[in-house]
């Protein structure tokens, strides 16, 4: 059987991370590219050599040229710009727009029978400019940012109730912004409840304290943005999908009437597998919840709505 082939757009820290877990997986042969010389060259070559160590036979190229890409089976997008000092979200939007448009191209052009996984941010908006420049169906083009918000919002439950991350559940839906919606009346530890084990204020601290999470790293890092959970997350994915495993994750999902809403990204649970977004998962909400993603969905309509401006 082929190897499966994973694209890397962008081998910055997200990117580079990303790789570092696959091969580690041996999930496929990677390829990263950037426009940057050099970088994806070295790094792909440095993470290629730790194969023996390892004990992984992977390829790893690293390169400037989109063709090296073709064929892929899944491409990661992280390319884009992190916000800097004095730069607006709308600033933000233009120049990833253009980033993402850019790079949507080559990546149609030369796997147009890929799965894309959208990283870059501002994370519902990016997915939406991939699926208009591919042109692909909602199946082949999947957001990841539901992964991350849940392993935070999980991160922080295992903490507050001493119990291992391992039986904490839970999702996250929503935009990838401070209106996500932590689910927390769907979590819960080995299948038991979390109002069980905290109270409320506890379990509210911890939902706002979840809607923050990449800001709390900014604000740590300075310079940079969240690298190893955002990483492993969409590594998840890609493992779904190469593995044909068909797992359940939060995903951001172009709706086409799910939960009453369409023609916008939004982060919900679905099914993942070889075809990419095989299936969406639509659970039942409460009134508190439904307010809640339909008050996201007003922000991601809000950034779609600056983006077809600019
Ligand atoms: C985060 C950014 C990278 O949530 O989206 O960390």
């Amino acid at each position: 059987m082929r190897r499966a082939k994973i694209t890397i757009v962008g081998s910055g820290n997200v990117g580079a991370t990303a790789a570092h877990w696959i091969v580690s997986k041996e999930l496929g042969d990677v390829v990263l590219v950037d426009i940057a010389d050099g970088i994806p060259q070295g790094k792909g070559l440095d993470l290629l050599e730790a194969g023996p160590v390892e004990g992984f036979d992977c390829r790893v190229t690293g390169t400037n040229d989109y063709a090296a890409t073709e064929n892929s089976d899944v491409v990661v997008i992280t390319a884009g710009l992190p916000r800097k000092p004095g730069m607006s979200r709308d600033d933000l939007l233009k120049t990833n727009t253009k980033i993402m448009t850019q790079v949507t191209e080559q990546v149609a052009k030369y796997s147009p029978n890929s799965v894309l996984i959208v990283v870059s941010n501002p994370l519902d908006a990016m997915a939406y400019v991939a699926k208009k420049v591919s042109g692909f169906p909602r199946q082949r083009v999947i957001g990841m940012a539901g992964v991350l918000d849940s392993a935070r919002f999980r991160t922080f439950v295992a903490e507050a109730t001493g119990v291992s991350v391992e039986d904490v559940h839970g999702f996250v839906y929503g935009g990838h912004g401070d209106t996500m919606v932590p689910m927390v009346r769907y979590c819960s530890i080995a299948g038991a409840p979390l109002s069980k084990f905290l109270s409320q204020d506890k379990i509210d601290a911890i939902v706002d304290r979840t809607r923050k999470g990449g800001l709390e790293i900014v604000n740590y890092l300075k310079t940079g943005s969240a690298f190893y959970a955002p990483s492993s997350s969409v590594v998840q994915m890609v493992e779904a999908i190469v593995r044909d495993k068909k797992r359940i994750l939060p995903c951001a999902v172009w709706l086409e009437g799910e939960y009453g809403m369409k023609n916008l990204y939004m982060g919900v649970l679905a099914q993942l597998g070889t075809n990419g977004m095989e299936k969406v998962i639509e659970i039942d909400l409460n009134e508190q919840e439904k307010a809640g993603l339909a008050q996201s969905a007003e922000a991601v309509k809000g950034l779609i709505a600056a983006l077809e401006n600019t």
